[in-house]
């Protein structure tokens, strides 16, 4: 038999399908993780109700999923008994009724044992659909302001309330979690009249906040909404795709002397007047002083012409199922950017046929850009790899997320100088001087990268950062 569940038939909304758990010819137990989806306050987590083998996927990651619609196939054989067909077999009213709504956003919904079965329509060939969670705030209002996720109704055992004597702050009324400390808290101090006043969605935060002259409320917590901006919304789900990326992390420390001081002399070069001989031929791309990024994407750009699987990405759309490899001839390198508005991640493409000075020109292009928040989406796409200067703001080490469509990325570390410690010839150590390093660290796809491989790579940009004449041999 198999049983499709659907997104409740709310008829309003469609949700986005983040990731999936499953694939098809999976087999899940009851509680089994199936997918997560994007609802207005958080990723939801939808859970098997069933024990069965996942038999279709209606939609792919990153699409919307129609609310009331089937979005994937279980395989129940043997598994569902005739009592609870009957349950998920709809009536006319059922589907739209609220009393079948199981628990919404941010919970994983089937976890709670308690939770009414959801109705679900059977199909000729003996398919059920049934329900999956939906956002609080898709549910219809008015009518059930005590519906609320397994935790608020579990913490309401736990402290022997009945919801029913709470008023919801949430959306619909709907009973939180604060709203349950509130009840307490006021119930505590014989004021639990106070803690019973409604407050109208939206107001939410202002009306949790207790006055400030109330002592019985002095030290609660206090939780405020506010909705993700644009480029939260960009990397929330570019981050959750990374999820699906085993990472490996590999971290190497580098000399940076030798291209401290080429970057100075290069950059005395540069702050001679524009119709100085020596600036006429080596800067036509007007650039005006080199940092440090230039240097490592081109160093990188050169590694990755011996290690081009670095540049490649994964493919698993074969309808054989076998992932395979996609190498590519370009490496457009995406630098991560702070901005005012958020990270971003221009890429600058085809790095292989440029120099440090168009580099550092793209750069600086795609830099002004990205403050101003008038990248294109062409500047946003197309990266093989990125490259993520996190030293420029802070920190020595950091593990970096790959991006979904690459196999790698390196974070550089600050530039921090260290003391030269050296053994002399009567075996005793002295400071020598200070030397500049930085830890680059470098996260890997471990599915189709080995750490040797990354090693290897990783200790050929190491060795253009420490000898960065080296680089000129190579450059185009
Ligand atoms: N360690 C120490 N100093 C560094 C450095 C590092 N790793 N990287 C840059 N600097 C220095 C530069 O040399 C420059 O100093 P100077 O003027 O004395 O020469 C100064 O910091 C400013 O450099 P910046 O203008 O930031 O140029 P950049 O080319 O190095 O970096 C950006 C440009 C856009 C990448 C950078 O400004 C930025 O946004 N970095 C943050 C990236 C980020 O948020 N990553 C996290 C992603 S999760």
């Amino acid at each position: 038999m198999n049983c499709e569940p659907t997104l409740f038939p709310t008829g309003i909304v469609e949700c986005e399908i983040i990731q999936w758990f499953v694939e098809p010819g999976a087999r899940v137990e009851e509680f089994s993780k199936l997918c997560e989806v994007q609802s207005d306050k958080a990723s939801v987590e939808i859970t098997s109700r069933f024990e069965g083998v996942v038999k279709k996927l209606y939609y792919e990651a990153g699409e919307m999923a129609r609310v009331g619609k089937p979005f994937v196939d279980i395989d129940i054989q043997g598994h569902v008994n005739q009592e609870e067909l009957q349950k998920l077999t709809p009536s006319p009213s059922s589907p739209s009724s609220p009393e079948s709504l199981p628990d919404s956003a941010g919970e994983a919904a089937p976890v709670d044992p308690e939770r009414p079965a959801p109705d679900a329509p059977q199909k000729p060939d003996g398919a059920v659909e049934t329900p999956v969670p939906v956002p609080a705030s898709l549910k219809p209002k008015g009518k059930h302001a005590a519906l609320a996720t397994p935790a608020v109704r579990h913490l309401c055992k736990e402290f022997k309330i009945d919801i029913l004597e709470i008023d919801g702050t949430g959306k619909d009324g709907r009973v939180l979690k604060e709203d349950i400390h509130r009840f307490i808290q006021a119930k505590e101090s014989g004021v639990a009249a106070a803690a019973a006043q409604p407050t109208t969605p939206g107001a939410r935060a202002d009306a949790a906040r207790p006055p400030s002259s109330s002592p019985s409320s002095a030290g609660a917590q206090i939780e405020t909404w506010q909705p993700i901006t644009k480029t939260q919304e960009g990397m929330f789900k570019t981050m959750t795709r990374s999820l699906n990326i085993p990472h490996f992390l590999y971290a190497d420390e580098i000399d940076f002397a030798d291209l401290h001081t080429l970057r100075s002399r290069l950059n005395k070069v540069l702050a001679t007047t524009p119709s100085s001989p020596v600036q006429s031929v080596r800067n036509t791309e007007g650039v005006s002083k080199l940092s440090f990024l230039p240097f490592i994407v081109k160093a990188v750009s050169i590694a990755l012409q011996q290690y081009p699987i670095l540049n490649a990405r994964v493919d698993v759309s074969d309808p054989t199922g076998k992932p395979q490899l996609v190498y590519r001839t370009q490496h457009n390198i995406g630098v991560a950017m702070d901005t005012p508005s958020g990270l971003l991640v221009p890429v600058v493409k085809d790095v292989g046929a440029q120099s440090i000075l168009t580099i550092a020109a793209e750069l600086a292009r795609l830099q002004t850009l990205a403050v101003a928040g008038k990248l294109s989406p062409q500047d946003l796409s197309g990266g093989t790899i990125t490259v993520s200067n996190i030293g420029s703001i802070g920190g020595t080490y950091c593990s970096p997320v790959i991006v979904e469509g690459q196999l790698a990325i390196l974070g550089v570390g600050r530039i921090r100088e260290v003391p030269d410690i050296i053994q002399q010839g009567d075996g005793e150590w002295k400071v020598k001087g200070m030397r500049k390093v930085c830890n680059f660290s470098w996260s890997a796809d471990h599915r189709v990268v080995d750490g040797a491989t990354m090693a290897r790579a990783a200790g050929v940009v190491r060795a253009l950062i420490e000898e960065p004449d080296v680089m000129i041999m190579n450059l185009k």
